[in-house]
């Protein structure tokens, strides 16, 4: 989850330069911003051109552009930023930092900032482990400075070791644990489903349901903010991914039991989805065709696997909490209540869903939380208070069960 975190990526000159673009490019789709430093040896191995393009914003190179400076002087841009990411992070930059050398843009901006740094080293792996390296790491390190990597493989030298820089998406997983520390729900896994399962009848016909996914997303939306590695599973909606969340996307309840089994272990499920309960016997591989004057088919209905049963059965495997939804349109809480005994789950998120509430494709929800302890009636509220009210409840109960 980095929505809306700022991250000054300073890219120094090591072969791994070639992997910035893909690195920004996976930052942003998590949600950050990135904004560029290239240093004079890093745009030997890649152009401020494709950086800029990437970022979608200015790449800065020279400490002694007039123009640079006066747009954004190196302090702010320092400090503007959430935290300071240097990939690669060469030996020689790693050097000037521990001696606090400023003689360019980058090492300028690394000594004003008041914003923590995390590095990705790179470096052939003699380099990686002559003393010199060894010591200036630790004296960053006793500073505070955070390390992502280097890996161990083959080096763009012909060597094999410690000193390859981390990839792309292992460089975000660390920044995302980066901001994650300290949050209510930092070390726990979610999941949650949402939306309607499409059962098919033929390739083009389905059997499927009124629900938006407005309420499942948002619930995504919302742990993965309190610090969950959170999952969601999502029949056919129009929503966008929730940023920060690993979506899986099905059509059918088996699909959908198959990916939340494969989502275990989490310590927390949440299925608000709408999950058909019945699908067709048998789904035509053609489409079936109307025959003038014929009797319109039979529909032949088989019962669908109860996802919210499977996960709450006693197990190894069983999350610490289990949330339910129940989606009524008479005797809510009676029927609510009744739900969460059959269905074994801990908890049941119960809202009316008569036409007249416009609960389905609507962005306010009216719902009661029933627990162990009995029944809390919350306000009407939008779907994405609804979520943070029920992620709040989850982080304090997880804090408790832990
Ligand atoms: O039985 P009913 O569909 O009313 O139960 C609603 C709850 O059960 C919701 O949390 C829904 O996501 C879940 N459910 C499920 N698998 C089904 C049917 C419902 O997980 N096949």
């Amino acid at each position: 989850m980095l929505q809306g975190k700022k991250i000054l990526l300073i890219v120094s000159g090591g072969i791994a330069a070639y992997k910035c673009p893909d690195l920004v490019r996976s930052l942003r789709k998590r949600g950050a911003d990135v904004r560029c430093i290239l240093t004079r040896g890093g745009a030997e191995f890649v152009t401020p051109l494709a950086l800029g393009a990437v970022s979608e914003d200015k790449v800065y190179e020279d400490l002694f552009s007039l123009t640079d400076e006066a747009e954004m002087g190196h302090i702010r841009l320092s400090r503007e930023a959430d935290v300071v990411l240097v990939a690669p992070a060469t030996a020689n930059l790693l050097a000037k930092m521990a001696s606090g050398i400023a003689d360019d843009l980058a090492s300028t901006a690394l000594l004003a900032t008041d914003k923590p740094v995390l590095c990705a080293p790179a470096m052939n792996v003699q380099m990686w482990e002559n003393p010199a390296t060894r010591s200036n790491i630790e004296v960053l390190s006793k500073r505070g400075i955070g390390f992502i990597g280097p890996e161990e493989g083959d080096m763009a030298c012909g060597e094999w070791g410690l000193g390859r820089m981390s990839e792309p998406e292992q460089i975000t997983a660390a920044l995302e644990g980066f901001f994650r520390r300290g949050l209510p729900l930092d070390g726990t896994r979610a999941l949650v489903t949402s939306g309607p399962t499409h059962e098919a009848i033929d390739p083009v016909r389905y059997l499927a349901n009124r629900s938006s996914g407005k309420q499942g997303h948002a619930i995504a939306a919302a742990l993965a903010r309190l610090g969950s590695a959170t999952t969601l599973v999502s029949g056919p909606t129009g929503q966008p991914d929730p940023a920060g969340v690993d979506v899986v996307h099905v059509e059918s309840a088996v699909q959908m039991l198959d990916a939340c089994t494969n989502a275990l272990p989490v310590d927390v499920a949440v299925l608000a989805a709408a999950v058909s309960d019945w699908r067709p016997e048998h789904a035509e591989d053609g489409k079936i065709k109307k025959a003038p004057g014929a009797t319109p088919p039979g529909l032949a209905l088989v019962e669908n696997p109860d996802i919210l049963a499977t996960l709450s059965a006693p197990g190894n495997l069983r999350p610490r909490l289990v949330i339910g939804f129940a989606a009524e349109t008479d005797d809510i809480l009676e029927n609510a209540k009744a739900k969460r005994t059959r269905k074994g789950c801990d908890w049941i998120v119960a809202n009316d869903v008569s036409p007249e509430t416009g609960t389905f494709a609507g962005d306010a929800n009216t719902v009661h939380l029933i627990t162990q302890n009995g029944i809390e009636d919350w306000p009407r509220q939008s779907k994405t208070d609804v979520a943070r009210r029920l992620a709040d409840r989850v982080a304090e109960t997880l804090a408790v069960t832990a």
